[in-house]
């Protein structure tokens, strides 16, 4: 007879990453989880037990590459009690900085940028330290192993890559590429899978994602036709799509959001400044008075469309009368949410040429527009209250029975609810508007 197998008992090894910046940044963080998953590698929470940490990182403002820094510095402790720890940078620092992260930062084995990520398995098992910021002619998505992982009912969906807008401030059409659709078939089954796994929302990603114009079978498709296709999903109870370029909302987009029931009453739609002067010279390519005229046909078709934008003050150049001209557009529009930013020189990019404006004013423009915000974002939150709205459910509240989920404009909604299961649709009554979310009355379940 033969000896019965003993079973190996090799522990799995541990995979802890951190991810900076945009949503698009999560996304790449679980396909890079996924691509060391096929090798062994499971995530761990507790960076003390990882064998390999990935940072992943943001090159858009100062403070995020900073923060990159210090955390290698606190890597050193870590890996000096654990020599064998792998410490891989990935995004757009390790893009934008390359080799130089090695040479800076001695605790670095891996740099790996946005568009070779799919190649660090083999990075990892050559050993030593390695760069890869190469945009391989290769495309990662079809390198990679398909998804499997997902946090919940709530998923991002990369579709679209890189920019070629070249707005004077910004890093990303340096760091990311130039723009790059991926085909709608792909997509689709992408969209299937995630549903399949029990996924009721998803956000379709892109730097510039209403610029999409991926293969289909007659033809390139721009957004709005994906998003009719991805409508069709039997079990997809709701659409979303991040982050839009005012100059590429086409007509057709607009008109989805009109009669696409499954799509957010929700656009992020950066505005990033409200003086003509100062567009002028971000390369913008659209006025205030464009903005606002956009807004209004999108009002027409969605009237309930929450509206949010990012915002950059202390722009060079930018005077007292410039940034009274954003302050304006904000009371014009009304705003349900918005990012602001205090302007910072990106090197390589033309803005970063031109003399800052003194931090003191920006800092004072920054609280002003941002008081302002919070102003018009709380005054949409209250005029929630009474409204019947859908939620689905994402996880579990602090309190005992208590469910929490997004509504349809994305506003945090806590409902009391013992039976409520995470990914469950349900219609609620909003009774109160706290600083940060919703309160409700559970109604109905959708099934
Ligand atoms: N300084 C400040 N904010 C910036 N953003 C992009 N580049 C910069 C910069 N150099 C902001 C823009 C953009 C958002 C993602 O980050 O508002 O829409
Ligand atoms: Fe950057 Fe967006 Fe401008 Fe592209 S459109 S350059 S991603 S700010």
């Amino acid at each position: 007879m033969p000896e019965p197998e003993t079973p190996q008992t090799t522990a799995a090894k541990k995979l802890f990453v951190k991810t900076y910046g945009c949503q698009m940044n999560v996304y790449d963080s679980e396909r890079m989880a996924e691509a060391m998953g096929a090798e062994g590698y499971v995530t761990t929470d507790v960076v003390e037990d990882a064998d390999m940490v990935l940072l992943n990182t943001c090159h858009i403002r100062e403070k995020a590459s900073e923060k990159l820094y210090s955390d290698l510095g606190r890597l050193r402790a870590l890996k000096a009690d654990r020599p064998g720890l792998k410490v891989g940078v990935a995004g757009c620092v390790a893009q934008a900085e390359g080799a130089e992260i090695l040479r800076r930062s001695p605790v670095v084995d891996l740099v790996v940028g946005p568009q070779s990520y799919h190649r660090l398995p083999q990075m990892v098992a050559a050993g030593g330290r390695q760069v890869d910021t190469e945009f391989p002619v290769e495309d990662k998505f079809s390198v990679l192993p398909e998804r499997k992982v997902t946090r919940g009912p709530a998923a991002f969906l990369t579709v679209q890559e890189g920019c070629d807008k070249f707005c004077a401030f910004c890093v990303v059409p340096y760091t990311r590429g130039a723009e790059v659709s991926r085909p709608v078939a792909r997509l689709l089954d992408e969209a299937r899978g995630l549903v399949a796994q029990g996924v009721r929302e998803i956000t379709l990603l892109g730097q510039n994602v209403n610029a999409y114009h991926g293969a289909g079978p007659t033809g390139a498709m721009g957004l709005a036709a994906l998003l009719r296709e991805m409508a069709k999903i039997d079990g997809l109870a709701r659409l979303r799509y991040t982050t839009s370029h005012p100059n590429d909302m086409e007509d057709d987009l607009i008109a989805a959001h009109g009669d696409l029931p499954q799509l957010s009453p929700y656009l992020h739609l950066p505005v990033q400044s409200g003086s003509d002067r100062i567009l002028k010279a971000m390369n913008r390519k659209h006025t205030a008075e464009a903005y606002l005229r956009l807004i209004e046909r999108i009002r027409a078709v969605r009237p309930d469309i929450l509206v949010s934008s990012d915002f950059i003050v202390g722009f060079p150049g930018e005077t007292d009368r410039d940034f009274q001209d954003t302050m304006d557009l904000i009371r014009t529009v009304g705003f349900g949410a918005a990012f602001s930013f205090k302007y910072s020189a990106r090197p390589g990019t033309p803005a970063a040429e031109r003399a800052p404006v003194a931090v003191e004013i920006a800092d004072a423009r920054l609280q002003e527009l941002q008081a302002l915000i919070a102003t018009q974002q709380r005054a949409v939150q209250e005029a929630m209250v009474g409204r019947e709205v859908t939620v689905i459910y994402e996880k579990s509240g602090r309190l005992p029975g208590q469910m929490v989920g997004k509504s349809d404009h994305l506003h945090a909604v806590h409902v009391q609810d013992p039976e409520g299961q995470i990914g469950q649709l349900v219609r609620v009554r909003v009774s109160a508007s706290a600083s940060n979310s919703l309160a409700a009355n559970l109604l109905s379940r959708i099934p």
